[in-house]
């Protein structure tokens, strides 16, 4: 009983920290799809609400009444064991349903769901707290997406709109820990989420891997560090490009992160506070994996392994800038708080990309039923990166969580830490 109302209380603290992150917007900001990698945040609203009412509601009621029906169909997103679905590169098109009326098909969807859990027998309670939980997880990660999202859809508009007022100063320009390399001794180890507490399928199952000895560097690059690079012709040099990332080079004229832009003799970004000069001593965000694999080669360096980076982070505790401290951007590593022979900022600030692609785990098995479309599905031509971000919630994140994109994505909130052989 104790557990099953802590279940409730959770998934409405979690619905509402969702619509909390939507206070700053305004009616047409919930529309606009700015590319088709971007979903209108009123899209993300409904699509997390219909994930409940999908997967739960329709299966746990009988005759269960739809709020709509035509909301199975706008809202699933690529699960097509469950049905067809709305065309993603779309979604900007829709105009109907209202967000009011998506507000309300949440309140509804909230109701349903507390009233389920409420009134359900401890047999059902069973098979119910688990894709309870996997629902909540997948709404955590909507709320980073809405974050990624706006900052995208204000990015596009030549108004450069804010989505925060800039209460939030700019961090005076810091002295920063040097950047260092730690080595750590490899040898027969094991990855992936040990034990019987939430994890996606695509953790499992825990296995052992071997690891030579390596180098893993104490931080993430920075802002500073990456316009060295940048400065040195980074973008002009084919010979430190992977052959699809010189492509991107020159297909989209990459020149800068995505955000970037030289203003006069200064470099600006967009952030969710609005435009703002460079942060120097901030870990440099919204590159592609492309360019931190540039970046590696230029250093004499490499990307960590993502086992690497799970043996490593293991060892440390689960701390680091999240979306509860409300700071909406990756801060810098304050020599105040380094520490010489420890590793930083593992956690939050940014999701680190890693030298390893998306494959499954020796042994790995998706979820049963249409649930098992959730991650299994995706595993070719995209890369791993790990730890979070200052949009990831500290109560989504693990050692072991394997995040997953494209190697030319660049809106996310992405950033990337040096490693070496020995
Ligand atoms: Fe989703």
């Amino acid at each position: 009983m104790i557990y099953k109302c802590l279940v409730i209380a959770t998934f409405e603290k979690i619905r509402g920290f969702t619509e909390k992150l939507c206070k700053p917007l305004m009616t047409e900001d919930y529309v606009i799809q700015s590319m088709p990698d971007v979903s209108p945040p009123k899209w993300h609203l409904a699509h997390t609400t219909w994930f409940f009412e999908n997967f739960i509601l329709s299966k746990w009621i009988q005759n269960y009444q739809p709020v709509c029906p035509d909301y199975f169909f706008l809202f699933n997103s690529y699960y097509k064991t469950v049905g067809e679905h709305f065309t993603r590169s779309q979604r900007g098109l829709l105009s109907r349903p209202s967000v009011e009326e998506i507000y309300q098909y949440r309140k509804i969807i909230n109701e349903r769901i507390c009233q389920l859990l409420a009134q359900c027998s401890e047999r059902a309670k069973k098979e119910l707290v688990p894709l309870m939980t996997l629902g909540i997880h997948h709404e955590q990660q909507h709320q980073e997406l809405l974050l990624t999202d706006i900052l995208h859809i204000f990015w596009i508009n030549p108004l450069k709109p804010s989505y925060l007022k800039n209460s939030q100063k700019e961090h005076l320009e810091i002295s920063i820990s040097p950047h260092s390399f730690l080595s750590l001794s490899g040898g027969l180890l094991e990855m992936g989420h040990p034990g019987d507490s939430f994890s996606f399928d695509n953790e499992l199952p825990r296995h052992r891997v071997f690891l030579d000895e390596f180098q893993i560097g104490n931080r993430l690059v920075t802002q500073g560090e990456y316009l060295e690079f940048m400065e040195a012709g980074g973008y002009q040099k084919p010979e430190l490009w992977l052959s699809d990332g010189w492509i991107c080079v020159e297909k989209y004229q990459w020149r800068a992160p995505l955000y970037w832009e030289k203003i006069g003799t200064h470099w600006w970004q967009m952030t969710l506070f609005g435009m703002q000069r460079l942060q120097l001593s901030c870990p440099v965000s919204h590159i592609s994996y492309y360019e931190a694999e540039a970046f590696a080669k230029w250093k004499a360096k490499r990307l960590p392994t993502e086992a690497e980076w799970e043996t490593c982070a293991s060892t440390y505790p689960i701390q680091g800038n999240f979306v509860e401290q409300e700071l909406f951007c990756p801060q810098p590593l304050s020599h105040r708080f380094s520490q010489n022979g420890s590793i930083h900022q593992l956690y939050g600030d940014l999701w680190e990309w890693t030298a390893s692609p998306y494959q499954p785990y020796p042994g790995f098995k998706p979820l049963p039923g249409s649930i098992g479309e959730y991650n299994g599905k995706f595993m070719c031509n995209q890369m791993i990166l790990r730890g979070g971000s200052f949009g990831t919630s500290e109560t989504h994140i693990r050692p072991t969580y394997r995040n997953f994109f494209p190697p030319d994505t660049r809106w996310q909130f992405t950033g990337f830490r040096l490693a070496g052989d020995r």
